[in-house]
């Protein structure tokens, strides 16, 4: 019997919804265990994830996969997807307009997965997800909005431009699994509203 994923999946591959499934070469819907307590949400796919239909397959995705190992996860504890589908050309940032039609997919995503807690990956996630303009101030920090919690950390792409950042996201993610266990434990967080 197909599952709810697997329909959302073959919904995503096959959309035309905007300019951008013009030029893909590859939709990419999101990955990983559904059966989660973390979704990992960042930008759009690479040029990698274009032609592999997979996310976070490419540079930045070896980046965040050796942030995961450190913090303690692995790629297949968690899910990951991105706000848009499609790989916008030359991969600039997507547009409100691409944003705007691919949500209804990362909303049937968080009500599938139903995460505790949602990683904002970078400013693009931040700024769709949580209308915010940078990371700088809430960065390794848990939001709360409308009774669901969000970790805000940087983009594992960032790191190809700083290598300091690369123990930062480390950092991050290591609060981050810091901060589910004491959840799972019921051990009291701090949290931004
Ligand atoms: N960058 C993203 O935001 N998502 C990917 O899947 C790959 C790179």
């Amino acid at each position: 019997m197909p599952s709810e994923i697997d329909d959302l999946r073959k919904t995503v591959i096959s959309c035309t919804s905007c300019e951008l499934s013009k030029s893909r070469t590859n939709a990419v819907p999101g990955s990983g265990s559904i059966n989660t307590e973390i979704m990992f949400i960042g930008e759009a796919p690479g040029r990698t994830e274009d032609i592999q239909g997979m996310p976070f397959v490419g540079t930045a995705g070896k980046i965040l996969s050796e942030a995961l190992v450190y913090a303690g996860f692995t790629r297949e504890d968690i899910y990951i997807t991105n706000i848009v589908k499609c790989r916008p050309p030359d991969n600039r940032r997507p547009n409100k307009q691409e944003m705007d039609s691919c949500n209804s997919y990362l909303q049937k995503e968080l009500k599938i997965i139903r995460p505790k807690i949602i990683c904002v990956l970078g400013n693009t996630a931040f700024g769709s997800l949580l209308n915010g303009n940078a990371i700088t101030k809430n960065r390794g920090k848990i939001i709360k909005r409308n009774e669901q919690l969000y970790f805000v950390t940087i983009h594992p792409a960032a790191i190809l431009y700083n290598q300091d950042l690369r123990q930062v996201l480390k950092d991050d993610l290591k609060t981050l699994a810091d901060i589910l266990d004491k959840i799972k434990k019921g051990i009291p967080i701090e949290i931004n509203e």
